[in-house]
This record gives C-alpha cells, structure tokens and sequence, in this order.
C-alpha cells in the first residue's frame, strides 16, 4: 500500500532557501512609502541592482503558512545589513503585513538573489541613466553606491518620477554620494532630476518620463543627450511606464540591451 499521501502533505520550511533575518529598523516616508533595514547573513551575496524574495509569516497560524514577494535591494553590497523600500498596497498580502511589522520582528531572505537590472551588463557607454516611477528607485541607491559605477561610467543620471513631491524619497542618501570617500575623488556629481507629476514644484519637472523624453526635456534637465555612443540606460518600476519608455527611446534610435546583441537599455518590471 502506497504511504499515505505523505510527499503531498509536507510542509515546506522557509529556511531550506531562505534564512530567518530580524528588522533592525523602519523608517515611515508617507503614509505608503517605507523601508526596512533587516540584518544580513555573512554568506548572502549579491550584484548593486539585483533582487530576492521575501517572506513574511502569513499570520494564519498554519505552521510553514509564509507569502513571498521580490524586493530590490537599496543597500549597497558592502553593508552589513539589507535595506528595502516598500510601497504599502492598500489590501496588499505581503506590504500590508510588511507595513505593520515591528523591529525585532523576523522576515526571511532567499538565499539566492537575481535580476540583470545591473551597470556591469552592459557593454561602451559613458553615461548611465538610471530611470525610475515610484519605488522603482530602489535598486539605484544600491547602484550608486557602487564604486565600479563610479569609475566605470563618465556620468550618472537619475531621473526620479513620483506622483507627489513629499514622495521623492532617500533624499539624504542622494546628497550624500557628493561626499563619499568610497566612490573616489574627482568625478562630476550624480546629475538628479527629480520629476513630480501631479503637482508643480520649483527644480523639478511635471510631466512624464515618456513625455519628457519625447520632447527633449529630461536631456536639457540633465544637461546630456541620448546617444547609441554614450547612452546606457535602466529603466524600472511602472509596467506601462517601462513600455512607453521604451518606445520613446527606440524612436530615439536606442535599442534593447539583449546577450546576444549588445544595446542600450535594460527595464525591470514591478508587477
Ligand atoms: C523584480 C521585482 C522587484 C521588486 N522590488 C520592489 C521593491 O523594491 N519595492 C517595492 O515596493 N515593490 C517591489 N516589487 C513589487 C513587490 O514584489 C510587491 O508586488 C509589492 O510589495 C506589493 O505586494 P502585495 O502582496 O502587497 O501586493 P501585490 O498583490 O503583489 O500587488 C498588488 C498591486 O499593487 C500594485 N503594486 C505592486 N507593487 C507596487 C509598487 N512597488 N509600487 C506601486 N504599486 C505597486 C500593482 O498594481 C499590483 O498589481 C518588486 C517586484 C518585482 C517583480
Ligand atoms: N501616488 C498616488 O497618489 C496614487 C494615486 C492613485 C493610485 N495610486 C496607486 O498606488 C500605487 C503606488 O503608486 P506610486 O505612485 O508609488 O507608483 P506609480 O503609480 O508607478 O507612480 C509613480 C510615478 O510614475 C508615474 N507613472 C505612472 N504610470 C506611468 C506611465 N504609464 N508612464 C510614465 N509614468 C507613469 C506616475 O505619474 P502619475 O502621477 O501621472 O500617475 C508617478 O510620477 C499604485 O498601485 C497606484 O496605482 C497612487
């Protein structure tokens, strides 16, 4: 007689590919908008621009009962801790549980990190475009932390659109990388240009990132024109953003960034 049912019936354990991490500390930005700081396993690795799931206990009492979602990692890699920006979706399983955590409280990381959203795919190029809707900023905080970006590239630029001013977020992080050892002397300073869509705010720009592109703003703003030559370009965050995005550019004469056929830009999508 076959045993009964007993491979069907285990309950997988989060820590066969996860590790238990605790939250070290939360920071509220707006009422949607956080990060988390949670602490490190020594042996997680991972490349500026990369993302790993998280769990977050379910809260049924289900033994095993854990929900996962990917998350970019904000951090750079010489941390010792792992930092996170969340939006909090009204009703969302996992960042309305992740929004009402605690410090000390446990959220697990897969061990194994992915993602090709990184500065080190692609091949030529001087200047480096960092685009972003919302918390899709997240895997460049992480970027430009990186010295290799730093050396690598001529220039950074970081186009940053949100709907509201008070949501453009990490700010102090921003203005910090003009003095960080780290990154090394004498390079120009990341040019940022913050974009705020549903309200008019003085050093900023209001409209689109498909519009701005379009009609020459987001280049006089950042003072540099996309080239094949010079242009390597991430784009991340909003999935119908990092469409017409795209479209933008390649009727700027840009193409995809593919393995086998080296190009400009690269685009990660957050739902
Ligand atoms: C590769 C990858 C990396 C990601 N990195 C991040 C990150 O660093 N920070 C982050 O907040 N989210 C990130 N996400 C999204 C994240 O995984 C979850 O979708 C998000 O936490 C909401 O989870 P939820 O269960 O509450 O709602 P879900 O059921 O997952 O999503 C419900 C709806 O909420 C909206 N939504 C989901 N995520 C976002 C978002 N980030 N901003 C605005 N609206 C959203 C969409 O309309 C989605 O259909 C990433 C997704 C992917 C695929
Ligand atoms: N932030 C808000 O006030 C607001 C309001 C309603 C709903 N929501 C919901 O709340 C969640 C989080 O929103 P979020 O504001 O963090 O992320 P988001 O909706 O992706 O918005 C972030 C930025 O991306 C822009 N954007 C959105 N779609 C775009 C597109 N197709 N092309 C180019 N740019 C685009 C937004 O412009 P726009 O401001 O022009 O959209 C905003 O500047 C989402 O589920 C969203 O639907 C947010």
């Amino acid at each position: 007689m076959r045993p009964a049912l007993e491979f069907n019936r285990r309950i997988p354990d989060p820590l066969e590919k996860a590790t238990a991490e605790h939250i070290l500390e939360i920071r509220q930005w707006t009422e949607k908008l956080f990060s988390v700081k949670v602490s490190r396993s020594p042996s997680f690795r991972f490349t500026p621009g990369q993302w790993v799931r998280l769990g977050i206990s379910s809260g049924s009492g289900l033994p095993g009962s854990v929900i996962w979602r990917p998350y970019s990692m904000v951090s750079a890699d010489y941390d010792d801790y792992l930092e996170f920006f969340s939006i909090l979706v009204p009703g969302g399983a996992f960042s309305s549980r992740l929004a009402a955590s605690h410090v000390g409280d446990t959220l697990f990381v897969e061990k194994q990190p992915y993602g090709y959203l990184t500065a080190a795919r692609f091949t030529g190029g001087r200047h480096l475009w960092l685009l972003a809707s919302g918390t899709g900023v997240a895997p460049y905080l992480s970027i430009l932390r990186d010295p290799d970006v730093w050396q690598r590239y001529e220039e950074r630029i970081l186009a940053y659109s949100v709907s509201y001013a008070r949501e453009i977020a990490y700010r102090d992080a921003l203005a910090a990388l003009a003095t960080d050892e780290l990154l090394g002397p004498d390079r120009p300073p990341l040019r940022f240009v913050p974009i705020v869509t549903r309200e008019a705010v003085p050093g900023t720009l209001h409209a689109r990132l498909p519009t701005l592109i379009a009609d020459g703003s987001l280049e006089r703003a950042a003072g540099l024109a996309f080239t094949p030559e010079d242009s390597r370009i991430l784009i991340c965050g909003n999935p119908t953003m990092l469409d017409d995005v795209r479209d933008a550019l390649v009727a700027r004469g840009l193409r995809s960034d593919r393995s086998a056929i080296p190009g400009h830009f690269a685009s990660e999508n957050y739902w």
